[in-house]
């Protein structure tokens, strides 16, 4: 039993809602600045993004975090001495293993910030603890995670918000909302850029020999899930996601950015795609360019995945093809959009003026919702338990097209996508490339 600010916020709010004549409660226990008012949160991963995802939870006052999890010790010491020296106490709880974290009756949120090959399985036990998520993109690593971190989330009513945080910034909300509002007319194709190759996040270049497990870290947790490697310093801290084995390559690093927008525009019904949290293809057909599939660096250096979606419209997604610019176009009879971070242009460029100008004076036919900051929405939408920005749903079909383009690109034939029962049709292998293979003892 915790003794805990929120285990004694619960009791209140239960005494209350048990007893018939009203209880007269001193406001310490509920004003702004009672610690019982404060959403606790625990951190999973503290690594690049991780430390980031920390940072932003540390500067609003009405969150607490109260724990961090990362199987790396100086990761973790780095993080918990930063959060006792934002609040002066000596209150936060280191954890190696995130199951004792969630495990913590007191703690409201939690953040997953690990690699990709370590989102599902984490964020299906917090759904299922009853904790609200915060959790980094690329939603999963295989398809079938993605339902199944749905369905955990609908199943026990949980709040997610996504690391796409690229819904939460101007350019990109003005962008879908000039498509939303029918600008372009209804739309015909849109592309996807991301970036080629690999980036050197890491700075351990990929060409290093396998070797000895850092001191402090704990290997086998890291992997996980995945398959169990020697050690090899090119495929740890940051630059894993230039291996299959827990990333994705570029396709997979950026498709919940990029291709997250390319549908918020696409998610006005009239177009026929759908609502916002069902927008998919119909058909996907890919080629790539892979390294040795041994080498440590295997994931794909260029990349087309063509997709077709309801209505006609055709999605291009690219990596390392000139003729696709970075981050999202869409085109339509009237002349096309396009966002990328820090550009936003237009084929009529008075349009962003305009719809800048209407959002102001709140005359949008289709206004999308203006976001206070990701993180500060998040926090909100727990208090509020309204849907937030980017909730687990959006994120899954924001990164479909991506793994579905993988697998073809590795089968080398055309998918047919069951958008409403989420099935490859007609295909036994590349549906058995949706499911992961988890090494014991982990399963989803
Ligand atoms: N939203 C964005 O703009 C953005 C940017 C970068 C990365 N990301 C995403 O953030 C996630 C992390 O990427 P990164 O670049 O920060 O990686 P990273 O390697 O720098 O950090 C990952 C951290 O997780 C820790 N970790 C691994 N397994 C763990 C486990 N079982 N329990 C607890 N901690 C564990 C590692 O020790 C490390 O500290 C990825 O999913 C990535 O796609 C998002």
């Amino acid at each position: 039993m915790h003794h805990t600010p929120l285990a004694n916020r619960r009791s209140v709010l239960k005494l209350l809602t048990a007893s018939a004549a009203p209880l007269i409660l001193p406001s310490r226990l509920f004003g702004a600045d009672a610690p019982s008012n404060k959403i606790t949160v625990g951190c999973i991963g503290v690594g690049w993004q991780g430390a980031g995802n920390l940072d932003s939870f540390l500067a609003l006052d009405d969150c607490r975090v109260v724990a961090i999890c990362d199987v790396d010790e100086a990761h973790l010491k780095a993080a918990v001495d930063k959060v006792n020296a934002r609040y002066g106490n000596q209150d936060c709880k280191g954890y190696k293993d995130f199951r004792e974290l969630i495990a913590r009756e007191d703690i409201d949120a939690v953040a997953i910030s690990t690699p990709d090959h370590w989102h599902s399985i984490p964020a299906i036990a917090a759904a299922n603890a009853g904790k609200d998520i915060f959790c980094e993109k690329p939603l999963s690593h295989k398809l079938s995670e993605g339902i199944a971190m749905v369905d955990a989330v609908a199943k026990n009513k949980r709040i997610w918000q996504t690391g796409s945080w690229q819904r939460s910034v101007g350019s990109f909300r003005w962008a879908a909302q000039l498509v939303q509002n029918g600008y372009l007319g209804k739309v015909t194709r849109v592309e996807v850029g991301l970036p080629s190759g690999h980036s050197d996040f890491g700075g351990t270049g990929k060409d290093k020999p396998d070797g000895p497990v850092p001191s402090g870290v704990d290997y086998d947790l890291w992997t996980g899930p995945a398959k169990m490697m020697p050690f090899n310093p090119c495929r740890f801290h940051k630059n894993w996601r230039w291996n299959y084995n827990t990333g994705g390559g570029q396709l997979m690093d950026w498709i919940g950015h990029h291709c997250d927008i390319a549908h918020w525009g696409l998610a006005n019904p009239e177009f026929g795609c759908g609502p916002d949290d069902a927008v998919g293809p119909l058909e996907v057909s890919a080629k790539a360019e892979f390294p040795d599939p041994n080498s440590v660096w295997n994931t794909a250096t260029k990349f087309r995945v063509d997709c077709k979606y309801p209505n006609n419209i055709e999605v291009i997604i690219s990596g390392g093809h000139p003729d696709i610019q970075g981050g999202a176009k869409w085109i339509g009879p009237n002349g096309w959009v396009s966002v990328d971070r820090g550009k936003f242009t237009a084929s009529n460029v008075e349009w962003i003026r305009e719809v800048q100008a209407l959002e102001k004076k709140g005359e949008l036919k289709i206004q999308l919702y203006k976001s206070p900051g990701h993180f500060r929405e998040f926090i909100d939408s727990i208090k509020s338990r309204k849907r937030t920005l980017t909730p687990v749903e959006i994120a899954h079909r924001s990164q479909t097209p991506g793994h579905l383009g993988h697998i073809a690109s590795v089968t080398g034939r055309t998918l047919k996508w069951d958008a409403a029962k989420q099935e490859i049709i007609g295909d036994a292998e590349a549906s058995k490339m949706m499911q992961p293979e988890m090494r014991e003892p982990w399963k989803l």
